[in-house]
């Protein structure tokens, strides 16, 4: 993260991890980083995945993509890597064969990258409630702006929150730029924040931007 950058996320680590989770890390991870992707092919970002229940859906759901996920939180990380490998061997299974993870700040993959995505899923950004924490909020004017850039044409960037005053501040953030965004109602896309609904809300709002 380059030191003049706000940082967006909370905690990096939780709960010491297992031996298995942590030998994961050391000898699964390091493979699976998207600066190993050499082939062409459909890309998916997914920024923020918590402990990456939607990345692997979307594994499943497009066999043939290749699915990127962010994520700093080192214990997300491992959960994820948790559920991608064999309980017994630790290989990755199969189905998740198309998993890359950046176990870092999305933002320092992407000014490094010139990949295209055809989708971008952020999910339950950090709101940042406090109005002395709305420095912190990911999904700014610039960073939407900057993500737009990521996208291949007819791609689009596909955003969650229950919490309706960040979807509201969202939006007055797209409407500064010269992006074209929707709020469909989409049908709620399961993950263990939406779960926790700590926001309190009835439902998730989305948000979409097209290219
Ligand atoms: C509220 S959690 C939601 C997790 C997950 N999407 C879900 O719905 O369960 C937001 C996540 O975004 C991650 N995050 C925040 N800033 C980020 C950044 N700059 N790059 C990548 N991930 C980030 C945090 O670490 C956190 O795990």
């Amino acid at each position: 993260m380059q030191n003049q950058e706000i940082r967006t996320f909370g905690r990096r680590h939780g709960k010491k991890l297992s031996a298995r989770k942590l030998w994961l890390m050391d000898n699964i991870l390091p493979a699976i980083s998207p600066k190993n992707i050499k082939k062409a092919g459909n890309l998916i970002l997914e920024i923020g995945f918590g402990n990456g229940e939607h990345v692997r859906d979307l594994a499943h759901n497009y066999p043939d993509s290749l699915v990127v996920g962010a994520e700093p939180f080192a214990n997300g990380v491992a959960a994820l890597l948790s559920a991608m490998c064999d309980e017994k061997t630790n290989e990755i299974l199969p189905e998740y064969k198309n998993i890359f993870i950046w176990p870092d700040d999305v933002r320092d993959y992407l000014r490094n990258t010139d990949s295209l995505f055809s989708q971008i899923w952020v999910l339950h950004p950090d709101p940042w409630p406090k109005a002395r924490h709305e420095k912190r909020r990911l999904l700014s004017a610039d960073f939407l702006t900057m993500l737009s850039t990521h996208l291949s044409r007819g791609g689009q960037i596909i955003i969650g929150t229950d919490h309706w005053e960040y979807f509201d501040w969202i939006c007055e953030q797209i409407k500064t730029t010269k992006l074209k965004y929707s709020t469909p109602d989409l049908e709620t896309i399961h993950t263990r924040y939406q779960e926790k609904n700590k926001a309190g809300t009835t439902a998730p709002k989305y948000i979409i931007i097209k290219k």
